[in-house]
């Protein structure tokens, strides 16, 4: 018998990360027993009868750590709770970022831990890829964001009183998240201008109608899984230069600009946000790895001298209902290879499962906690 248990987040999120309807998966097999924290889902709507007729059982989050074999969350939230047994958290846990848990999950041999945050870019594992699902819904929210805070608006106005330009939108960063901004800010009617060290994301910028701003002399690797790599002190440096001209052209400048496991690129210094116009707004996703923009602060809204900088590494947790659809979907397939391939496991569970049985189970973890 296997009991998953269900973690409620912090009222600053709203995302789940089972719906009813994945819970229902589980419950139909007669080996799963499903146990719910109370009020799960109330912020998406969704009550805890929905979660009992999709065969859940309700209970606080004490009972569920000491009940379960498996219990998930989305953030970290485990506080050393007594467990019954050996138990598996499964979260999307950021402990690059966070060696405080690292620490903390490894002083307790009762505890293995997979984060969803490094599941490999591969086909196989395209359905539980957490990242790849918020980032998306985040470049749509960027822009919706953006599209209210900034003073003007977005597409072209011809009325009998005038023309209105559209607004220039740049995007930095043509990623998951960079791509869809770019898709969205051109439905609004935006002109949009996109910049991203990888080649292959000239192609994709140009497909969706954008305009690609090239900057010679970049360093691509070919075992980097996708993601980027840094770049030298001269590409940085004529990087700048490009960059600064374009945001003191723009409206809005959606920062989406990251290179996984380093702190995020630095793009907007000071003295371009002195250049930008009165009214516009910067929104920076990329806040929580140190951001983009100089101006940023780690989370919220600052204005500066008339120009709106909003700082929001998690921008899909203020779309949450679909944002848990997605969410709930990636941890089903997630915890059904799991189950699957626990006893012998592959690239997927190898790359997640940062703590097993108390014990740093991961090269890159264990390095890091050596330099410490
Ligand atoms: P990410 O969130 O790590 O970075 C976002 C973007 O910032 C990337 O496109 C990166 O090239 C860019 N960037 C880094 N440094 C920069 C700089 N100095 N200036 C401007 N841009 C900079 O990456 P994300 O969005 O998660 O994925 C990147 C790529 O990985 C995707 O476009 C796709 O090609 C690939 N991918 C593959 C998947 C799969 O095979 N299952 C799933 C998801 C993504």
């Amino acid at each position: 018998m296997i009991t998953i248990g269900i973690l409620k987040e912090s009222d600053i999120d709203r995302r789940v990360s089972l719906l009813p309807s994945e819970v229902e998966h589980f419950t139909k097999q007669a080996e799963f027993t499903v146990y719910f924290e109370r009020g799960l889902g109330e912020g998406i709507g969704i009550s805890d009868q929905e979660y009992a007729l999709a065969g859940g059982i309700a209970a606080s989050k004490e009972q569920i750590y000491l009940k379960s074999n498996v219990v998930v969350s989305i953030h970290h939230q485990f506080q050393n709770e007594p467990t019954n047994s050996k138990i598996k958290l499964v979260g999307i846990f950021n402990l690059l970022f966070h060696q405080n848990r690292l620490e903390s999950y490894s002083k307790n041999s009762d505890l293995s831990v997979y984060s969803l945050d490094l599941i490999p870019r591969s086909t196989l594992a395209q359905s539980m890829d957490v990242l790849s699902s918020m980032a998306s819904l985040a470049g749509y929210k960027a822009v919706m964001t953006a599209a209210s805070e900034f003073k003007g608006v977005l597409p072209m106005f011809t009325t009998a009183a005038g023309t209105i330009r559209p607004a220039t939108v740049l995007v930095l960063g043509a990623g998951v998240a960079g791509l869809q901004a770019i898709a969205t800010a051109k439905r609004m009617g935006a002109v949009v201008k996109a910049f991203d060290v990888r080649r292959s994301a000239a192609e994709e910028v140009k497909s969706l109608g954008a305009n690609f701003i090239e900057v010679p002399g970049f360093t691509e690797s070919e075992t980097s899984g996708g993601y980027a790599v840094e770049q030298s002190e001269e590409y940085k440096q004529k990087q700048k230069e490009l960059v600064s001209q374009q945001v003191a052209l723009a409206d809005i400048v959606i920062c989406t600009a990251n290179i996984p496991g380093k702190k995020a690129p630095r793009l907007i210094d000071l003295d371009t946000v002195e250049k930008m116009k009165k009214g516009s707004c910067i929104i920076d996703m990329a806040a929580e790895q140190g951001g983009n923009c100089e101006l940023s602060p780690l989370h919220g809204k600052i204005d500066y001298q008339g120009i709106t900088i909003i700082a929001h590494s998690h921008l899909a947790s203020e779309v949450p209902l679909a944002a848990s659809k997605l969410l709930s979907n990636n941890y089903k397939s997630f915890l059904n290879h799991l189950f699957k391939h626990e006893s012998n496991p592959d690239q997927i569970l190898t790359s997640t499962n940062v703590i097993a049985n108390g014990e740093i189970n991961h090269d890159s973890f264990r390095q890091l906690l050596e330099k410490v």
